[in-house]
């Protein structure tokens, strides 16, 4: 049975990868070191440690007791506006310590990786929905440390015998059993629209309705996070056979901030009050993702990926988990 080092396995996208590669009859060592993530989302089939990325004897440790056939790595700090604000946490969590982490790789003679890189890595693009070989751009710090992290993945392929693909998620969105979206502050749109429309916050802030956009305001591609997972599971099982080193995972359909929350406000049957904000820095008009090579490539499709179904699920979360995941 291979064996998967997930890492940020408490958080959002790492739990539900978790639980998709249980599923899928690999075991999982879950990394975290909790910063952000609840240590109620970590699988109870899976064996936790709880440290950092960027503890490199730690890691060494770890690959010298359990043979790990390759790596997941989601964990990271995921906040566009605080890395504009506070690029030296960025630097030092994401591309440090995500260096930390393959060096340690290198080292262990662990040689493969699925990295979780992001639809940031293009910044303001000028072409859309946006390709793959779209020039590598991002506008925020957030976004230039998951390049930097894709080059080395890169340079690490072409010097060693070491096999990696990035997925460039775009929106993750939706809820998936017992898992669901509870970042503190949570800064993503679709639980936010949830939150006031349950009475947790009094109105929506809606940062932005000047964007070059048909309403305003700023368009992206919502992608659920099953479907986000099921493409690392077929990543996993095709690495090394593909042909380009990174992919968009995304649906090819934008909606604009204001179409979520008129969504939102018809699936929890509330209205969503909302105050108009300037825009956050670092925020792109539109990212809407071509994300027809990872289904060429790999036959993956988004099967979870509507809007209203994306919605529903993380309605459906947020309403039975009044305060998130118990314990912070
Ligand atoms: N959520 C999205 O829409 C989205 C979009 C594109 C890319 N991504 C990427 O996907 C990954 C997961 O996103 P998410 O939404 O699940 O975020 P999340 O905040 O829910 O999970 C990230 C996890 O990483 C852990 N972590 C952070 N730094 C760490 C470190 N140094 N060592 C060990 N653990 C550490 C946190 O504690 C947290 O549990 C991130 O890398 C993010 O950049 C997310």
């Amino acid at each position: 049975m291979p064996l998967i080092m997930v890492t940020g396995a408490a958080g959002f996208i790492g739990s539900v990868v978790t639980q998709a590669l249980l599923k899928e009859g690999h075991e999982v060592l879950s990394v975290d070191n909790l910063s952000r993530g609840h240590r109620s989302a970590i699988f109870e089939g899976t064996t936790f440690f709880r440290i950092s990325i960027g503890d490199g004897p730690a890691l060494d440790k770890l690959f010298e007791q359990f043979k790990v056939d390759a790596v997941v790595h989601l964990a990271g700090l995921i906040q566009v506006g605080e890395s504009v604000s506070d690029p030296d946490i960025y630097y030092a969590n994401n591309l440090r310590d995500g260096l930390t982490l393959l060096e340690s790789m290198h080292r262990c003679g662990v040689s493969k990786m699925i990295f979780s890189s992001s639809a940031a890595v293009y910044g303001v693009p000028n072409q859309t929905p946006i390709p793959e070989d779209h020039p590598i751009a991002p506008v925020n710090p957030y976004g230039d440390t998951k390049a930097r992290m894709e080059e080395a993945l890169a340079w690490y392929g072409e010097a060693y015998d070491f096999q990696s693909v990035s997925l460039r998620y775009f929106n993750a969105a939706g809820a998936s059993g017992p898992i669901g979206e509870d970042h503190r502050p949570e800064t993503h749109l679709i639980p936010n629209a949830i939150n006031v429309a349950l009475g947790k916050q009094h109105h929506l802030s809606l940062y932005g309705d000047d964007y070059p956009t048909p309403d305003g305001t700023a368009i992206r591609d919502y992608v659920h996070v099953e479907d986000i997972a099921q493409a690392h599971v077929q990543a996993l099982g095709a690495l090394g056979q593909l042909p380009r080193k990174a992919y968009n995972v995304g649906t090819g359909k934008g909606y604009s901030v204001r179409e979520v929350i008129d969504i939102a406000a018809r699936v929890c049957l509330e209205e969503i009050p909302v105050q108009v904000e300037p825009r956050r820095a670092g925020d792109p008009p539109e990212l809407v993702a071509d994300a027809s090579a990872l289904q060429t490539d790999l036959g993956w499709t988004p099967k979870f990926s509507t809007i209203e179904k994306m919605v529903q699920d993380a309605f459906r979360w947020h309403r039975d988990h009044e305060n998130g995941y118990p314990g912070g």
